[in-house]
C-alpha cells in the first residue's frame, strides 16, 4: 500500500496543485484512508464539500443529475442504483491524475457541482476540510502556498492568453456590450436574416444581441470557439452530445437555442446536467414543411424531374416512365398529426383522397377533418401514399426497416420531410428494388450531417447509401428544404431572438 505522503506527491501538479514539500508532509499527517466498494457515495450533489479527495487505487467518479429539479430530492433520498440511472458521468478521477475537493475546501461551506461516488473496489485517502484550513492558514504556509499559487496562476494565464486575446479582439469579454451568441452552421440566408431581424431587435429593447457567426458545425471539435459566448444558436446538423455541453458548458455558454424545431441532436440529459438551458423553435409556418411534403408526392408520382431533364435535352416524347396515378380516391396514410401533420392532412383532403392517420396522441382535428386514425399495422397495410411527419426519437428510428416492408401495401410512395433516421435508406432501395415501394421522397437522409448544406458539385460523395439513392430514378431526394421559405425563416428568425 502506498503512504500518505506517496499519493500526495503523486498527484502533484494535477488536482493538488504543487505545494512545498513540508506542506505536504503536514497534509500526510491528517489524511485518512478508506477501502470502499463499488458505489460508495462520499458527497451528494449540493451537499457541502467537507473534505479533500486522493485516488490511490480505483477510481471516483462525478456525476451529475440529468432529471427536473422536483424530482432530485427522492432520487437522491433512493440511493446510488437510482442515483446512476437518472446521472451522467462528468469525469472520472484516476490515481495520480486529479484530486477533488481542493477548491471547494479553502473556504468552508462549499457545495458539490456532482455526486462524488466509487467505482469498483477503491482505496481514497481523504483529507478532512477544517484539518486542511488549519494547516493552509498556518503563518509559515500561508506565504509558501501563496508562491506557489501564483507561479501556477501565471503558468496559466501565459497559456490561456491565445485564447483571451482571440476572445477580447472578438469584442465578447465586453460584458457591458449584452448577450453574446455563437451561431454554428451560419450560411448566407442565416447571416443576411439574421443580421437585419438583430438590427430591429437591437433598436427596440433596452438590451443587445451580438451574433458572430462559424461556418463550422457544432460538435466536441469546435465546442471551444464558443468559449466566453453566452448563448449558441445550432442548426439541424449540429451536434450537441454530452461531451460537447461539457465544452460549452465550462467555457461559459448558458444556453443552446436551436434555429429548428427537431432537437434530436442534442443530448438534453446532458444538458441538463450540466445547467444549460434549451430552447427551440416549435413552430414556424408548418405550411412550408407540409407543403413541401406534397411537392415530394407529386414530384415523385408525376416524374417531375425526370421529365423536366429529358424536355431540357429535347425529349419530349411520353415513353419511358413517366406515368403516374391520381391522388383522388387513393388511400394516404399520415403518421405523425402535429403541427406540420394536420396541415398536411387538410390539403390531402383537398384531393379527395382517403385520409387515415397514426400517431401516439389522436387529435380532434383529424377527426373534424373526416380522417380515421388506425393502427400502424393498419396504416402499413392500407396507405397507397405514406407520409411520415413523426420527429426521429428513439421508438421512431428506422420505422421502415428490412422487417416491415412485407407489412406495407405493394406499390406504395413513401414520403419523409421528417428526419432521415425514420428510415433505414437501405431497407427502402430494398423495397423499391423488391417492388414494393414505387417512390421515395425525401428531404432528409439519416447521414445528411456531412453533405447536406453544402456544395459538393465539384467533390466527390463516398457515401455509398447515398450515392444508391441519388442514381436511383424512382428516388426525389432534397437537401433538408422544406423549411426554407421566407415566411418560415421569418418565423425561424425571430421566434430564436
Ligand atoms: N425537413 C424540414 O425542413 C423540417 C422542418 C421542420 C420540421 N421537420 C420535422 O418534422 C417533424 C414534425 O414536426 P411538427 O412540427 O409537426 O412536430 P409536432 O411535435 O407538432 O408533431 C409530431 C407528432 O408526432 C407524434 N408522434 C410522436 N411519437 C410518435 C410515434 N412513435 N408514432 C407516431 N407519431 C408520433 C406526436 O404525437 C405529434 O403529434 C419534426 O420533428 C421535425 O423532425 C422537418
Amino acid at each position: 500500500m502506498a503512504s500518505a505522503l506517496q499519493v500526495l506527491k503523486a498527484n502533484q501538479g494535477q488536482g493538488m496543485g504543487t505545494f512545498p514539500d513540508e506542506m505536504l508532509e503536514a497534509f500526510a499527517e491528517i489524511m485518512t484512508l478508506n477501502e470502499v466498494e463499488d458505489g460508495h457515495i462520499f458527497v451528494k450533489e449540493g451537499e457541502k464539500i467537507s473534505k479533500i479527495m486522493l485516488v490511490e487505487s480505483g477510481k471516483l467518479l462525478r456525476t451529475r443529475m440529468s432529471a427536473p429539479d422536483e424530482e432530485k430530492e427522492d432520487i437522491m433520498k433512493a440511493g446510488i442504483d437510482k442515483i446512476k440511472e437518472n446521472s451522467i458521468v462528468v469525469d472520472e478521477i484516476l490515481p495520480g491524475t486529479h484530486a477533488t475537493g481542493l477548491f471547494h475546501n479553502f473556504e468552508a461551506g462549499a457545495t458539490a457541482f456532482a455526486t462524488i461516488t466509487s467505482s469498483g473496489p477503491s482505496k481514497i485517502w481523504c483529507i478532512p476540510g477544517d484539518k486542511f484550513r488549519a494547516v493552509v492558514t498556518k503563518p509559515e504556509f500561508s506565504i509558501l502556498m501563496m508562491a506557489t499559487m501564483a507561479k501556477t496562476v501565471r503558468t496559466y494565464k501565459k497559456s490561456m492568453r491565445g485564447l483571451l486575446d482571440k476572445i477580447q479582439d472578438s469584442g465578447v469579454s465586453d460584458v457591458e456590450k449584452g448577450i453574446h451568441i455563437l451561431s454554428y452552421d451560419a450560411t448566407s440566408w442565416v447571416i443576411d436574416n439574421f443580421n437585419v431581424a438583430i438590427k430591429k431587435f437591437n433598436s427596440e429593447n433596452d438590451f443587445k444581441l451580438i451574433m458572430e457567426y462559424t461556418t463550422d458545425r457544432l460538435s466536441s471539435k469546435s465546442a471551444s470557439y464558443a468559449a466566453g459566448f453566452d448563448v449558441v444558436c445550432l442548426f439541424v446538423n449540429d451536434t450537441a452530445d454530452a461531451e460537447t455541453i461539457q465544452i460549452l458548458s465550462n467555457g461559459g455558454v448558458k444556453m443552446i437555442a436551436n434555429r429548428c424545431a427537431g432537437f434530436d441532436r442534442v443530448d438534453t440529459k446532458a444538458a441538463l446536467a450540466y445547467g444549460v438551458s434549451l430552447a427551440r423553435v416549435p413552430a414556424y409556418s408548418p405550411y412550408a414543411v407540409a407543403e413541401f411534403a406534397i411537392s415530394l408526392l407529386m414530384g415523385v408520382n408525376r416524374k417531375i424531374a425526370r421529365a423536366s431533364s429529358r424536355v431540357k435535352m429535347g425529349n419530349f416524347s411520353l415513353d419511358g416512365g413517366l406515368m403516374g396515378t391520381d391522388i383522388y380516391g387513393k388511400t394516404v396514410g399520415v403518421m405523425g398529426t402535429g403541427k406540420i401533420g394536420q396541415i398536411l392532412c387538410g390539403i390531402i383532403k383537398g384531393f379527395g383522397a382517403n385520409l387515415i392517420c397514426y400517431d401516439v396522441f389522436e387529435s380532434d382535428a383529424i377527426k373534424e377533418m373526416d380522417g380515421k386514425y388506425v393502427s400502424k399495422e393498419e396504416i402499413f397495410a392500407q396507405s397507397d401514399i405514406l407520409f411520415l411527419m413523426m420527429p426521429l426519437l428513439p421508438p421512431t428510428k428506422h420505422t421502415i426497416n428490412d422487417s416491415m416492408l412485407n407489412q406495407l401495401k405493394p406499390g406504395v410512395t413513401l414520403i419523409n420531410s421528417s428526419r432521415g433516421g425514420l428510415v433505414d435508406a437501405k431497407s427502402v432501395l430494398k423495397g423499391i428494388h423488391e417492388g414494393i415501394i414505387a417512390g421515395y421522397g425525401a428531404d432528409v437522409y439519416e447521414n445528411e450531417t456531412e453533405y447536406f448544406f453544402q456544395d459538393y458539385s465539384a467533390k466527390i460523395v463516398t457515401d455509398p447509401t447515398l450515392m444508391a439513392l441519388l442514381a436511383e430514378n424512382r428516388v426525389l431526394l432534397t437537401a433538408h428544404q422544406a423549411f426554407f421559405t421566407q415566411e418560415a425563416v421569418d418565423g425561424i428568425v425571430n421566434t430564436t431572438l
